[in-house]
């Protein structure tokens, strides 16, 4: 007879720590092929999009389910535009962060103060449910690259009404106009990381959406959860791993010693994908555009040197890289500094969240898993003078 163990199921429901491969809801937005390394949002392949598309064309795909018309593009494209400025409060409070604080921590807290400038109430209203996604997506990229001025001790500077999303983006960082090369692919690898189902921050924000919260809380809190180096602080670490490498006749034994005690390998392994993660071999690409343009990233030649050895000690465990593994170095030729690597993520991945939201609106329960209690039996209060501290024993 099979003889159940009680501290692996409740309720005749298994355990299922970091809800690995359990569905928690229907969705149309992204599907992913994790054998055969295929990704699509709303039905197109990734690879279309990345060729075909803006940054602001798919989030509109992402959030409304269709591809705009030209119309409707152009009006979307307008309205972000006209949004993108933030209240000077917005910017002052910024000024009162440390410059030594993460910059994923100066974007939660200030996509969590937007809520207090625009309503909360609303969301059963689809111009609300539109303004608040044209807000979000419009003032993030603003406010990433006002706290990146604000912290080198200069004034952030306003979006200019006459460059695209991305190109303005790039401006307001590095405060010079970017080459279209550059602005191209940096909005291509918007694209890319735009939306990925049910990762860690996308499950955050449909979590809070669940509870029929506002969308900047909605947002506040997917970004707290994209700052972890599990999700989306990976490729700050990449680099980092890359640069002790160092060269690429080290990349081998790094592999091995990094194996042997049980270390990962940052950029490497993805829970859905048992192959290279499409994306990584679209950066890789638009990487080696760059670097023909702008010149040579020595690290790029670890990196690749890393992906070969990789294939015989992790490949046989479906370990390939993932999207972090290229992007850093993209965003680095960019002259992107390394702790807004994640912060950028978030530009591109509030299109996903927004979804998301949306989609938990439309059908919603709120979440609430259940857990197997391994705590202590009921206990009796015990008068301070009567208790024994538990390092005395
Ligand atoms: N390097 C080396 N080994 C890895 C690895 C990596 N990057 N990722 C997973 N593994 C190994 C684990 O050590 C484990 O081996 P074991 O079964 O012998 O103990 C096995 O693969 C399963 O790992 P696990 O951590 O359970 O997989 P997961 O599905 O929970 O993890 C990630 C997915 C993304 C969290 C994990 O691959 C990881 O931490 N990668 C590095 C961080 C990263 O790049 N994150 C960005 C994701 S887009």
């Amino acid at each position: 007879m099979k003889t159940i163990d009680k501290s692996q199921e409740k309720n005749g429901i298994p355990l299922r720590p970091g809800l690995e491969g359990v569905p928690v809801t229907h969705s149309s937005i992204c599907d992913i092929d994790g054998v055969k390394g295929k990704l699509q949002y709303r039905g197109y392949p990734i690879s279309e999009l990345a060729s075909n598309s803006s940054f602001l064309e798919t989030t509109y795909l992402l959030i409304w389910g269709e591809l705009p018309t030209s119309k409707e593009l152009r009006e979307f494209e307008e309205e972000v535009q006209q949004h993108r400025r933030v209240s000077f409060r917005v910017r002052d409070m910024l000024k009162c962060f440390p410059a030594s604080g993460h910059p994923m921590d100066a974007l939660q807290s200030s996509a969590a103060a937007l809520g207090l400038f625009y309503s909360r109430r609303g969301i059963d209203d689809p111009k609300y449910i539109y303004d608040a996604a044209v807000r979000l997506i419009a003032k993030i990229p603003t406010m990433v690259a006002a706290f990146q001025l604000i912290r080198k001790g200069q004034d952030p500077i306003q979006p200019r009404d006459d460059l695209p999303y991305s190109s303005n983006f790039l401006y307001m960082l590095t405060e010079r106009e970017p080459d279209p090369l550059a602005a191209k692919v940096f909005d291509r690898c918007l694209i890319l990381h735009a939306e990925h189902s049910l990762n860690a921050s996308t499950f955050s924000a449909r979590v809070t959406a669940s509870t029929l919260t506002d969308p900047y809380s909605v947002v506040a809190s997917a970004v707290g959860t994209l700052a972890g180096p599990l999700h989306g602080g990976a490729n700050e670490d990449v680099i980092a791993m890359l640069e002790e490498i160092g060269t690429p006749s080290k990349a081998g034994q790094y592999l091995d010693e990094a194996i042997k005690q049980k270390r990962k390998i940052m950029g490497f392994g993805h829970r859905e994908y048992r192959v290279k993660d499409p994306r990584a071999s679209i950066l890789q690409d638009f990487g080696e555009k760059l670097f023909a343009r702008f010149g040579k990233d020595e690290m790029y030649e670890v990196a690749k040197e890393l992906e070969k050895e990789a294939i015989d000690r992790l490949g046989p465990k479906g370990i390939y890289p993932n999207v972090d593994f290229y992007s850093g170095l993209i965003y680095r030729k960019l002259g992107i500094p390394r702790d807004l690597f994640t912060p950028v993520f978030a530009i591109s991945r509030v299109a996903g969240w927004l979804a998301h939201w949306r989609e938990q609106l439309g059908a919603n329960r709120i979440f609430r898993p259940s857990q197997i209690y391994t705590g202590m039996k009921t206990r009796t209060w015990k008068p301070l003078d009567q208790r024994k501290s538990k390092k005395e024993d």
